[in-house]
């Protein structure tokens, strides 16, 4: 009786709640539930922050915020992917400060790993989803293995956080037991859960999963830089002795998450926050790019950059803006650590999704287009925050192939494609021929497993052990 009292005492503070803000459709079928459905409902109605939502839904939701765009607007200055002659020595001396912080166990790998991957569609966790050319292993297996060559090359340990969020943090760990943490210590691996936000519909009402459960949404990338403290795995680190967090994303198979040069030039720079970008594919490719915005670093999303800025061409013709963000970044965890005890937010954006609901009727609704906003703090609004930011340019090819997609372009089809020009590449820079189509693409299949080879120096030290590639064969160096 007593918890039927506190039930009802709850449910007429979520109603007051609800109805000053229009949203009491949320308890619609409160007299259909259960116990424990009320409860869990309630629960959910408890934690959402309204005072965030009070503020972004007419901004973020029932319109569309207008950032103001910075007037002194520049390109972003580029440490380039090839040094210039006069950076040869600061490239060289980068890369084995870079060496030395691995091998002293000062970087920690991050992956975050909490999107719901509507694009995607696939039936569980995208770290879960086979991707390899031959060996199919799956992109968290990918980035075990990565971990574990690097282990062993630098003869140190390397934390490895990943985030997930409610929507696949279960299914995530049982991933992770089940496969026995891909043999990595199991001490070394931290899964923890980000924050979650309410799905709203365009009008700003709150959308309902089912009956007794709202539509909830992984607060963004962003959200990294909280949970990551919430959750004790910035204080971890800090335990372990790791100043740098190696930040990437789940759905690139082509990351290197142990990059010396990368690493050293953050580190000999003073670099609170750096990021990886690619010279855009053209002018308006949809990808940030990164601007000195007022002075300071800033990425500015491809919806907001001004067109006559995306087509400017310096006299040399290159672009102008071609700096293109890849989410690959490293992260001081003193920084992370200063954000938070500062209480430093990062801005929330709108991103508009798919997100199926049950309408007024309790019939589940599947969108196929967008219908709701989720909102969702992306990590790369750090960067104006952060002391020394650094930029450095790699080779698209060669870092980054994200699985977005189904079909078409950014899916798994893509990336195949793109692990297997990069294993070519590799391959023939330690002179090994590479069978060729009519159209120049490769008439073989190759994986180079990341206990082979982490990078194409790697494969040159190996040259005795390389195959003669047959035309139409396939090659699993591992
Ligand atoms: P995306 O922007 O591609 O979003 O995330 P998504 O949710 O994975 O996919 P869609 O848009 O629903 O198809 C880029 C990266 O950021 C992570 C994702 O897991 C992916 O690694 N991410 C995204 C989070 O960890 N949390 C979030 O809230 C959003």
């Amino acid at each position: 009786m007593a918890s039927h009292q506190t039930l009802a005492s709850r449910y007429d503070a979520a109603l007051a709640t609800l109805q000053g803000r229009g949203q009491n459709h949320v308890v619609r079928w409160w007299d259909e539930l259960g116990v424990r459905d009320k409860e869990h409902l309630l629960g959910q109605i408890e934690a959402v922050p309204w005072d965030v939502l009070d503020r972004l839904i007419p901004t973020h939701v029932q319109s569309e915020p207008h950032g103001r765009i910075p007037t002194d607007l520049r390109p972003a200055p580029v440490f380039p992917s090839t040094p210039n002659g006069d950076q040869e020595k600061l490239y060289a001396t980068a890369s084995q400060r870079g060496r030395e912080l691995i091998a002293a166990g000062k970087v920690a790998a991050f992956t975050v790993a909490g999107g719901q991957g509507t694009r995607l569609g696939f039936d569980g966790p995208k770290g879960a989803l086979p991707v390899t050319p031959i060996g199919g292993q799956t992109l968290f297996e990918l980035f075990a293995d990565s971990i574990q060559a690097a282990r062993r090359a630098f003869d140190c340990s390397i934390p490895w956080y990943v985030m997930t969020s409610q929507a696949n943090h279960q299914a995530t760990v049982r991933f992770f037991e089940e496969h026995d943490y891909f043999g990595l210590p199991e001490e070394d691996v931290a899964l923890f859960e980000q924050g979650m936000l309410p799905a709203l519909d365009f009008k700003g009402r709150l959308l309902l999963d089912r009956k007794d459960g709202l539509a909830l949404a992984p607060d963004g990338h962003g959200g990294s830089l909280k949970a990551l403290a919430r959750s004790g795995a910035l204080s971890d680190a800090r335990q372990r002795g790791c100043s740098i967090l190696s930040y990437f994303q789940v759905d690139n198979p082509l990351v290197k998450p142990f990059d010396p040069l990368f690493i050293g030039l953050h580190a000999s720079t003073g670099s609170e926050m750096s990021t990886k970008v690619t010279r855009k594919a053209d002018d308006l490719e949809r990808v940030g790019n990164l601007c000195l915005a007022d002075g300071r670093l800033t990425v500015i999303e491809y919806t907001e950059f001004p067109q006559h800025l995306a087509g400017q061409k310096n006299p040399d013709g290159r672009r102008t803006f071609d700096a293109g963000n890849i989410a690959i970044h490293l992260l001081d965890v003193s920084f992370v650590e200063r954000l938070v005890a500062e209480s430093l937010d990062l801005p929330f954006r709108r991103a508009e999704k798919v997100v199926p609901y049950i309408d007024e009727s309790g019939r589940r609704v599947e969108p196929d287009k967008p219908n709701a906003v989720k909102l969702e703090k992306f990590v790369f609004d750090a960067l104006p925050l952060a002391k020394n930011p650094l930029v450095l340019e790699v080779e698209r090819a060669e870092e980054f192939s994200p699985i977005k997609n189904a079909a078409g372009v950014d899916s798994l089809e893509t990336a195949q494609r793109a692990q297997i020009a990069r294993a070519c590449r590799w391959l023939e820079s330690a002179g090994v021929a590479i069978p060729r189509k009519s159209d120049g693409t490769p008439d073989v299949t190759i994986e180079i497993a990341p206990s082979f080879a982490l990078d194409a120096g790697e494969i040159q030290s190996k040259r005795d052990r390389l195959p003669l590639l047959r035309p139409g064969g396939s090659f699993y160096l591992q």
